[in-house]
């Protein structure tokens, strides 16, 4: 069964841009490698992600994210099955984007969203440019 977990939480202020840099680097290799796919966006004070897999896979990984204190104050915003079916043909990295330069990586992957999670594409597409500040 496929799964989408989706949060935001506030960063912790005392990592540095770097440390932010190989989060964001370990993320994106590491969720390629699990056949996680989603995003991971890095705003100003927060980061925004969107977790989808296997259902015990993203809720296991969810478990463990909120636990790393690098971030705090999660809120969560999606918890959810996803139509399985829909992702048949979901060969996708993990989108990673930090700050404003990501405009491009966000466009493919809302384009990417709405063939393969037809269910939650309005939500996920709302949040996603509201937190990139292009709504
Ligand atoms: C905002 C944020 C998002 C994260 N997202 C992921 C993720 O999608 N996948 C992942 O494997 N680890 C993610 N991590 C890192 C995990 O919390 C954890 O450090 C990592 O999975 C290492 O686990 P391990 O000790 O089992 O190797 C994230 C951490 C933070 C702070």
């Amino acid at each position: 069964m496929r799964y989408t977990i989706s949060y935001v939480s506030t960063i912790n202020s005392s990592l540095s841009k770097s440390e932010v840099k190989m989060l964001m680097d370990f993320v994106k290799d590491r969720n390629s490698i699990l056949g996680v796919t989603g995003i991971l966006i890095h705003t100003e004070g927060n980061f925004f992600q969107v977790l989808e897999g296997e259902q015990e896979l993203v809720k296991s990984l969810f478990k463990k994210i909120k636990i790393d204190d690098r971030h705090h104050s999660i809120i969560k915003m999606l918890d959810t099955t996803t139509d399985s079916t829909s992702f048949s043909q979901y060969h996708s990295s993990f989108t990673v984007v930090s700050e404003r330069d990501g405009q491009n990586e966000l466009r493919q992957f809302l384009k990417k969203e709405k063939e393969n999670n037809p269910g939650h594409f309005k939500s996920i597409s709302y949040l996603t440019k509201k937190i990139m500040n292009i709504l």
